[in-house]
Order: C-alpha cells, then structure tokens, then sequence
C-alpha cells in the first residue's frame, strides 16, 4: 500500500466530497481526517509501533466522542422515528468502526506483526465512505429538518 493513500484534510477535492452541510459533523471529520494524515507522518517516517499506537489511541478516543454527539444529533432530529433501519446500521457501522481501530491499537501495543499501512489504509477509507454514504445521507435528513423548523 502506497504512503499516499493516507489523504490530508487541505486536499481541496477531499474535502468538497466529504462536505455534508452540517457544521459539527464536518468540523468533526476533518479532525479525524487530519489525525489518520498524522499516523501516516509517523508511518512514513519509519515510526515505532509506540508512537503509532499513541496516535491510534487518540483516533479512538476522537472517534467515539464522534461518534456519541452523531447520534446525538439522530436523537434529536427524530432519525430513527423516521428512519429506524437506517439509523441502526449507521450506529452499528460505528461500533464495528470503533472496533476495529481498537484491534489495531491492540496489535500495535502487543507487538503483533501487521501490515500497518494497510490497516491504516482500510480503515481511512472506509471512514471515507462512511461519511461519504451514511452520514451524508443523516446530514440530509438534519438539513432537510432544520429547514422545515
Ligand atoms: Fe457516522
Ligand atoms: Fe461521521
């Protein structure tokens, strides 16, 4: 897996294709964004399986506050009053998210070989596509609210 798979948050087109419209979630993403950028620094400077785990660690903890305050905002919009399946798969693609990340920073703290890139890699993208697909489609149904109110 290539270095430059990990994009950064000033990548302008990355950016326009994860904007959603919904300030919070926005702000909230291009934070994660930036902190997978930051694990790829420390990947593409030779970095110790320590310093990687420290920042996976972080990602995990930014992840779940993430995470938390969008289902916040599902509660508070009615989501799953609307859209009850939609709602549960996207809390559930989170928990399988945060999941993973979790292993990751497992293997890491154990000294378990893995292909660090490419979990890296894997789990980037599929944050991408998740904003991409799932939260876009909760930001719609947010803005489509806060517009009706
Ligand atoms: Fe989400
Ligand atoms: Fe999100």
């Amino acid at each position: 897996m290539s270095p430059d798979a990990i994009r950064r948050p000033e990548d302008a087109q990355l950016r326009l294709r994860l904007h959603t419209g919904v300030a919070q979630m926005d702000r909230h993403h291009e934070r994660l964004i930036e902190m997978f950028g930051a694990a790829g620094d420390v990947l593409r400077a030779g970095g110790e399986a320590a310093a990687l785990a420290k920042i996976v660690g972080e990602l995990i903890a930014y992840s779940i506050y993430h995470f938390d305050s969008e289902e916040a905002l599902m509660k508070l919009h009615g989501y799953g009053a609307e859209f009850p399946e939609a709602m549960a798969d996207h809390i559930y693609q989170h928990r399988i998210f945060a999941g993973k990340v979790v292993g990751f920073r497992d293997d890491l703290k154990a000294g378990r070989v893995v292909d660090r890139w490419n979990i890296l890699d894997f789990l980037n993208s599929w944050l991408l596509n998740h904003i991409d697909t799932t939260d876009r489609r909760l930001a719609q149904f947010i803005r489509s609210r806060e517009t009706a109110a």
